[in-house]
């Protein structure tokens, strides 16, 4: 069965042209309920640990220098069918292959500076969720 827990972060690229709050406006809008969010700034450790599963990719240097580079939101989200629907409303990874109508479609401007970060299993999703908030911390 499909769980009900993805978890998302609003990258530097979209916090920095300050797309913050349109990108909630479409998350909530699309059913999803804020169970945790923190406006919080990843190093090079953090942000390398959370993306480790990556370790082994040509951009993987990149990808850490950029998720540091300047504060993040996270959140989890919960909703039925949360990963998968999640995942369509973010849109393909590279925004050039976006559908029309996602946020990545909207906000994003390359592979790498691609907005928001959406979970891509179950398992991850609740990985990726504790990763950034205790169980005090998720309402
Ligand atoms: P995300 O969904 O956060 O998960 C891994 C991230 O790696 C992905 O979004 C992209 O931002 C990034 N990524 C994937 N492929 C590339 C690539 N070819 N070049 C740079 N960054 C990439």
């Amino acid at each position: 069965m499909a769980g009900n827990i993805t978890f998302t972060m609003i990258k530097p690229d979209a916090v920095r042209a300050n797309n913050i709050g349109p990108i909630l406006s479409m998350i909530t809008e699309a059913g999803f309920r804020i169970k945790a969010m923190k406006f919080t700034h990843l190093n090079e450790t953090t942000a390398g640990g959370f993306y480790a599963v990556h370790k082994e990719r040509p951009f993987y240097g990149e990808l850490v220098e950029f998720m540091s580079s300047g504060p993040i939101v996270a959140a989890i989200l919960e909703k039925d069918n949360a990963v998968a629907d999640f995942r369509e409303l973010i849109g393909a990874t590279n925004p050039a292959e976006a559908a029309e109508g996602t946020i990545r479609k909207k906000f994003a401007t390359s592979i790498g500076e691609n907005a928001v970060h959406g979970s891509d299993s179950d398992e991850n999703a609740i990985i990726e969720g504790d990763y950034f908030f205790s169980n005090l911390e998720k309402f």
